[in-house]
């Protein structure tokens, strides 16, 4: 009899902790939010677009590259939405004050984007932000209204910012580019983005970028597991294969720094490791700020990117054209580290390499309008969109999202694919008026740090600066979100 009951006591105990076992292991899914959508069920038949922001004063004399402009866009998704919005943004400048869009009409862009988030609430929307700017008034205004807003303090959790910029709509449709929730994103500043639509597989794992960040909310330490629920659906490794505009395509997502990837998940330095790799034939990078450093004290060479341009060059013979922007914050060792990129393909026969330069129009009142905001490269391959200037410390301590998408050029069908439209896009960049050579020995003015070194004595018109513009171009240009338009950064 004692045995028997010994027996049952033992069974019963067993049973509890089976099943408290498999509750752990599953609570994280239990309560899921994915509506049901799974990777199974998911739609992979997409459409893309290409989005683009080209200011007022840029001219293109090539009409064949019009594209959607990114405002359009934006409110395109937002016509569309029906349940969800979410959006992570590294700044958040939408309302224009009177002033700025008295002068600049494109300015009222922003406002207006401004109050159609606002009016999301009378349409039943729920619009989610994930923010790290902790003291944003306009975030407070949208949370008292119509947002709900989660704070992430990334100076606690990585010593950086959040930088990522994307949207997902629905978990259908999504934006991601360099354009963030600044007006100067939709009127001053020239930016390239994608919206695709319909396409739920990918949405499903850009949600999950997404939900990572929702739930740091005021954490103090990055937790030390994962809910499954944030690892990776697709990776570099295992990139989701779907249909962009009835075109084969494969795609991924990459996050950064690397201690806010769970498992499975690409970080971007991986993805465009990967996209410089594959590469075959040539390499064009269009980048607002590029400089193999990395701002710590003491300051360190940082040679991820730079060594694996080189390699393309030297070992694998990719051309390689690099577009840089030439603006107030430059840092004036850009030239140098560029300059010593270029001799290394001195007298080497089928090695290419060139840079130039993107310098915006200036004003008459000194000011720089039109600056090169685009973080895009395309290959004969792929093309990879970030979030993050190619500047050492975006990738080691800021947050940001990219994504491949891999298409083969030379494709049978005559309709452009979104790899072949970007291509077009760099092309056009690079051929302008807007756009300078680099020349030996000659660094080219783009701030006044240099003219003031290079020509102290000559009365030049110049754009007001904040003169800090030495180091951690990174740091300027999230200054640079609250700054006003008097001092020229436009
Ligand atoms: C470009 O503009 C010219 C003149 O405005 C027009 O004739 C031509 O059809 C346009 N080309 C394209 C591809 O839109
Ligand atoms: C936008 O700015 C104007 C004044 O410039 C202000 O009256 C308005 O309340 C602001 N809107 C929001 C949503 O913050
Ligand atoms: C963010 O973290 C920093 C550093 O730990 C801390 O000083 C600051 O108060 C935090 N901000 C908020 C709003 O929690
Ligand atoms: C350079 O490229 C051409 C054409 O692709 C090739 O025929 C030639 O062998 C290459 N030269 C060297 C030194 O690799
Ligand atoms: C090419 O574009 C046209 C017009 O947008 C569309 O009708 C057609 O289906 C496309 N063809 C392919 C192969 O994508
Ligand atoms: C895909 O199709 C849409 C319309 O269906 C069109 O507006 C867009 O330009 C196309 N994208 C590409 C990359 O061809």
């Amino acid at each position: 009899m004692k045995s028997q009951q010994k027996c049952i006591v033992i069974f019963a105990l067993v049973c509890c902790f089976a099943i408290l076992l498999a509750l752990i292991f599953s609570a994280v899914d239990l309560w899921g939010d994915e509506d049901g959508i799974t990777e199974e069920n998911c739609n992979r038949n997409c459409r893309v677009v290409l989005v683009e922001n080209i200011p007022e004063d840029i001219s293109f004399l090539d009409n064949g590259t019009a594209h959607v402009p990114l405002s359009v866009g934006l409110h395109n998704l937002l016509n569309l939405a029906t349940r969800s919005v979410e959006i992570v943004s590294p700044q958040w400048a939408l309302n224009t004050s009177d002033y700025e869009s008295s002068f600049l009409p494109s300015a009222r862009q922003g406002r207006a984007l401004l109050y159609k988030l606002l009016g999301l609430k009378a349409k039943k929307v729920n619009l989610k932000i994930a923010s790290g700017m902790i003291e944003s008034a306009e975030l407070k205004s949208l949370d008292r209204h119509s947002a709900d807003v989660h704070y992430v303090n990334m100076t606690t959790l990585t010593r950086g910012q959040l930088r990522s910029s994307f949207w997902v709509v629905d978990r259908k449709h999504m934006y991601i580019g360099s354009g963030s929730m600044d007006w100067r994103s939709l009127a001053t500043r020239k930016e390239l983005g994608i919206i695709i639509y319909d396409c739920s597989c990918l949405a499903l794992d850009l949600h999950r970028v997404f939900n990572l960040y929702w739930q740091l909310q005021y954490k103090e330490f990055i937790p030390s597991i994962w809910s499954k629920r944030l690892y990776a659906l697709y990776n570099k490794d295992e990139k989701l294969s779907l249909l962009l505009n009835n075109t084969k395509a494969e795609i991924y997502v990459s996050t950064s720094p690397e201690v806010l990837c769970p498992k499975d998940r690409t970080r971007d330095l991986e993805a465009i490791s990967r996209v410089i790799q594959e590469a075959r034939k040539f390499i064009y990078i269009s980048i607002t700020d590029y400089l193999p450093l990395i701002n710590t004290n003491p300051q360190r060479y940082w040679s991820r990117i730079d060594g694996m341009v080189r390699e393309a060059l030297i070992l694998r013979n990719v051309r390689v054209r690099l577009l840089v922007s030439c603006w107030e914050q430059t840092h004036p060792l850009t030239f140098n580290f560029v300059w010593s990129l270029k001799t290394l393909c001195m007298q080497q026969t089928n090695c290419s390499l060139e840079v130039k330069f993107f310098s915006p129009s200036q004003q008459w009142d000194g000011t720089v309008r039109g600056i090169n905001h685009n973080r895009f490269m395309v290959t004969d391959k792929a093309v990879y969109i970030g979030n993050l200037d190619w500047v050492g410390n975006e990738f080691a301590f800021n947050g940001g999202a990219g994504m491949v998408i891999n298409q083969e050029e030379g494709m049978e069908q005559k309709n452009l694919t979104i790899v072949d439209q970007i291509r077009a896009t760099f092309d056009r960049d690079w051929y302008s008026q807007y756009t300078r050579t680099l020349q030996s020995n000659k660094i080219p003015v783009c701030n006044k740090h240099q003219i003031n070194r290079l020509a102290p004595l000559k009365a030049i018109q110049i754009p007001t600066d904040n003169g800090m513009a030495f180091l951690g171009a990174s740091q300027s240009m999230e200054s640079s979100g609250s700054r006003k338009s008097s001092n020229g950064s436009l």
